[in-house]
């Protein structure tokens, strides 16, 4: 028998690590493709071409000069990952030559060409996926997240019913909305500005075009699936997702296991293993001394890596700090985000120096040093679409301690008297407020 021609994927993402990151979107596009190419399927990842993502590319090739939604010049470049992914970056630099978050400006705020970037980014996906631009067609466009929810709209908007579409929600806070006026600049149909459509209260919303018009739409954990046919975690899209509950899946999220592993982590000095715990306790007794905490290697040391977002819950915890230092616990926080939750955290670090260490920024080689070093990992999130870090702090034998929503529900076995009788306990579950 012939052997099956591998399927081939394009998938469409704003993050993919180790190019850029600022959450578990990027560590899901960098991770995923690898595990589904283990398995058969040649998996492309069409990236924006921001500058760490050109630089971070090697071996690479300009596949194709083009012109983008407004006209302007641009260029489609090749290349690959350190880790070995396949790559196709936007190098369009009117759009994506910034420095700082990808969405954000330097005050906070939602960048002002947001819609007009993403949507010429999701239609040039399309015209790749169909085979438009070069020389390949795709047989399924993969999209992820708002940023590249306009593909499907665009894909059935040039009449291809060939190539499949797949939207994942990785979280349903992140609407993609804007003015109605940005229309003019999507050149799509005038009719897809409907309830059936892209249309959502008088307002764009790219994530609504990608949920009307994708063959299928998952989300990144069972319990988040439910949860986002509700009324409550639907934000908005409660009916409509019920609506489409025959082509919503919701798969668990994983982490990549060569990246999160205490063995062979280069970011850590003592290597340890599951069963060789030794190396842990020389990583925490390191990082309290690098951290100006007390050394204590009997001090419950608690740890937070994390966007610091009413999501996350973490306003909860800080009014904690002070019932967690008064039983002889220790708190190492990496993180930013809210200013209003970064201030209430230094605040607790300035009261109790020895005990609590924050740490305002974004930093790769600490996040892996305090899974190797903490005793347990607090995630108090009000909704948690999968949430990666309990994953990680599993896997460096880190207690995680999180509120029972979402995929912490899923991957978290609390410890119940009945789970620790069997052995089967992972962590602590507590119901959120
Ligand atoms: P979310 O995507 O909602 O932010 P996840 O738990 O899915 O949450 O993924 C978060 C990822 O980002 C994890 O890999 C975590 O280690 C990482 N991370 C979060 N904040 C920081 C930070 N300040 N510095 C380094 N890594 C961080
Ligand atoms: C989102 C979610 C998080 C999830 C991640 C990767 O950022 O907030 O829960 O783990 O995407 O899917």
């Amino acid at each position: 028998m012939a052997k099956e021609k591998p399927l081939s994927v394009l998938f469409v993402a704003s993050e993919c690590f180790p190019l850029i990151k600022t959450g578990g979107l990027a560590d899901v596009v960098g991770a995923l493709p690898r595990a589904l190419d283990a398995i058969g399927t040649n998996v492309t990842v069409f990236l924006p071409g921001f500058p760490d993502v050109l630089s971070g590319l090697t071996g690479t090739r300009t596949l194709a000069k083009i012109a983008d939604l407004s006209g302007q010049p641009a260029k489609l470049i090749a290349g690959k990952t350190q880790t070995g992914l396949s790559v196709i970056a936007l190098d369009a630099p009117h759009f994506f030559n910034i420095k700082g978050n990808p969405y954000l400006d330097a005050s906070g705020q939602d960048r002002a060409d947001n819609g007009q970037k993403f949507a010429a980014f999701s239609k040039i996906a399309a015209d790749l996926a169909m085979g438009k631009i070069g020389r390949k067609t795709y047989d399924v466009l993969h999209a992820h997240d708002w940023q590249a929810g306009l593909c499907a709209a665009y894909l059935k908007a040039a009449g291809d019913t060939r190539v499949k579409t797949v939207i994942t929600i990785h979280n349903l806070a992140f609407q993609g909305l804007f003015p109605k006026s940005l229309l003019g600049d999507l050149g799509l149909p005038a009719d897809y500005f409907s309830n059936d459509g892209l249309e959502y209260w008088g307002k764009v919303s790219f994530l609504k075009a990608a949920i009307a018009f994708s063959d299928h739409i998952t989300t990144v954990s069972p319990t988040y699936a439910l949860e986002i046919q509700s009324d409550e975690g639907g934000m908005g899209f409660g009916g409509m997702l019920r609506a489409k509950a025959g082509t919503l899946s919701g798969i668990l999220n994983g982490i990549d296991l060569d990246v999160w592993n205490p063995e062979t982590d280069p970011e850590i000095t003592h290597n340890f293993s599951a069963v060789n715990l030794a190396g842990k306790a020389n990583n925490k007794q390191k990082l309290q001394k690098d951290l100006s905490l007390r050394p204590d290697k009997d001090a419950l040391l608690f740890t937070v890596i994390s966007r610091l977002t009413t999501q996350k819950g973490l306003d909860l915890l800080a009014d904690m700090t002070d019932y967690i230092v008064s039983r002889g616990g220790q708190l190492a926080m990496l993180g930013s985000g809210d200013s209003a939750i970064e201030a209430a955290f230094l605040a607790a670090a300035k009261k109790h120096p020895t005990e609590i260490s924050v740490t305002i920024g974004y930093n790769e080689p600490l996040a892996h040093r305090l899974q190797a070093s903490a005793d347990a990992n607090f995630i108090p999130s009000r909704f948690e679409p999968c949430g990666l870090t309990q994953l990680c702090a599993m896997r460096y034998g880190t207690v995680p301690v999180v509120g029972r929503v979402g995929g912490l529900n899923d991957t978290v076995i609390d410890a119940s008297p009945m789970a620790q009788s069997s052995g089967v306990a992972t962590g602590v579950q507590f119901s959120p407020i």
